[in-house]
């Protein structure tokens, strides 16, 4: 049931450790409000701005026991993680407003079965796919399939179970990997076949509030870890907003055919949502279709979508949680925001953790240092901790500016580890 949102949260805690979360740490900060704002667990860069407490995003009860007893008014959940084990549906039945899926719309991401089912059966543009639990007849459907063909995990498996497979014997043996032999456990005990979809990708992210929904402005994410789209696919080692190559007619027919349907669906199926709702749209040369759904905001998309908002974030996250956007329209701010993700050499395979980082003191106007893999040593030093370190995020008149002024901060950041795309926003920037 939609009901009128009560006054703003004096306090929210924000879920997540990673670039995502301190961006909305951040925007959250901002609001006139001036709410108490807090972190679980957060990083070193979030711990710096606001107390962070160090309970795991998969801890369920002891992240429902923290907002007892610190009193948070109000939750917006970052990861998948916690939305599929049902965090949000766990504050709901203790009364606390929190801006997140419940874990029947966290489905929508921890299974790509369950979402192509809801895609095919509401006609909503999307690759033709078919669902698998043995390997025979996954292995005679291939024949079948032109090339490249596309096998995906069922379940969550990080960014990783995905096979964009460019030969009939890769494909075999993604499906034997998955079905035969484990990998990826559990997620990958069924599998889909889809046919691969051509085009540039984009990320539109949408604040759901049960029917009502308001699209954040667009972007685009660099998921291979190599210059040029090479390498293995990462979580995201760059963004940038907007994605112009989204004329304005074309994020009409986006919201005609694939956003307002895709609002439309989730509420016949009962589900009652109210968070982000992160669309992966294939633009293809036969129009957009979706790739996936996402139950969270993007990471890196966050980075360079929250800057651009100039909306109360904390007004507009606290609507949503109260199930209607009356009175919310997008106040979209002109100019770029570009991300670089500084990652750990290595990522998304093994990489070392423990490097000293040392930050520029002062940085340029419009340009700012997100934290994501960070953490103190014992010593008090500022370390990597993880696979994407820092978000490099800078906001400017045009995007060759943004990516100057990121790319001059990046190479200033010290780590003898650290490892970075020096191609962010080429596609956009070569269009000229
Ligand atoms: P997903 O985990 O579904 O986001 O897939 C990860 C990435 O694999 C996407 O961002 C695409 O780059 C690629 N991908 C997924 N499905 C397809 C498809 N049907 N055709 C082409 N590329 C795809
Ligand atoms: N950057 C892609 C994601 O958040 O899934």
């Amino acid at each position: 049931m939609a009901s009128v949102p009560p006054a703003l949260p004096p306090s929210v805690l924000v879920v997540g450790a990673g670039g995502r979360e301190h961006a909305l740490v951040r925007a959250l900060l901002a609001s006139p409000a001036a709410p108490r704002v807090a972190a679980a667990p957060g990083n070193a860069g979030i711990a710096a701005e606001v107390p962070c407490f160090p309970v795991a995003v998969d801890d369920v009860p002891g992240l429902v026991a923290l907002v007892r007893r610190e009193g948070f008014a109000f939750v917006v959940v970052g990861p998948e993680v916690p939305l599929a084990l049902g965090l949000a549906d766990a504050l709901r039945a203790a009364g606390i407003p929190v801006y997140g899926p419940g874990a029947d719309g966290a489905r929508l991401e921890a299974s790509k079965i369950f979402t192509k089912e809801i895609l095919l059966r509401h006609r909503i543009p999307t690759a033709a796919a078919a669902f698998f639990d043995a390997v025979e007849p996954a292995l005679a459907y291939l024949r079948a399939r032109p090339l490249p063909i596309v096998i995906k995990a069922d379940g969550l498996a990080a960014g990783k179970g995905v096979v964009v497979a460019t030969t009939a014997d890769e494909a075999a043996a993604a499906v034997r990997g998955m079905l035969a032999d484990g990998r990826f456990g559990a997620a990958g005990q069924r599998i889909l076949i889809e046919d691969c979809l051509v085009g540039e990708e984009t990320s539109i992210l949408v604040v759901v509030a049960g029917r009502d929904y308001l699209i954040l402005p667009t972007s685009q994410d660099h998921k291979r870890v190599g210059d040029g789209d090479t390498g293995p696919n990462t979580g995201g080692m760059g963004t940038y907003s907007p994605a112009e190559v989204v004329t304005p007619a074309l994020l009409a027919r986006i919201d005609a055919e694939i956003v307002g349907p895709s609002v439309a669906a989730i509420a016949a199926e009962g589900i009652d949502y109210r968070g982000t709702l992160f669309i992966g749209i294939m633009l293809t040369a036969d129009g957009p279709r979706v790739i996936e759904y996402n139950a969270r905001f993007g990471d890196p998309e966050t980075q360079v979508v929250l800057p651009r908002v100039g909306n109360d974030v904390l007004a507009l996250l606290w609507a949503a949680s109260h199930g209607s956007l009356a009175g919310h329209r997008l106040i979209e701010r002109p100019g770029h925001a570009l991300c670089v993700v500084i990652a750990a050499r290595g990522y998304p395979d093994a990489f070392p953790r423990g490097d000293a980082i040392t930050l520029p003191e002062t940085l340029p106007p419009g340009t700012g240092i997100l934290h994501a893999g960070t953490a103190r040593d014992a010593a008090g030093r500022l370390v990597t901790a993880g696979g994407r370190v820092l978000g490099v995020v800078a906001v400017a008149a045009d995007l060759r500016a943004a990516a100057d002024a990121a790319y001059a901060t990046c190479a200033r950041i010290g780590c003898a580890s650290k490892y970075y795309r020096r191609d962010i926003g080429a596609r956009q920037l070569q269009r000229g």
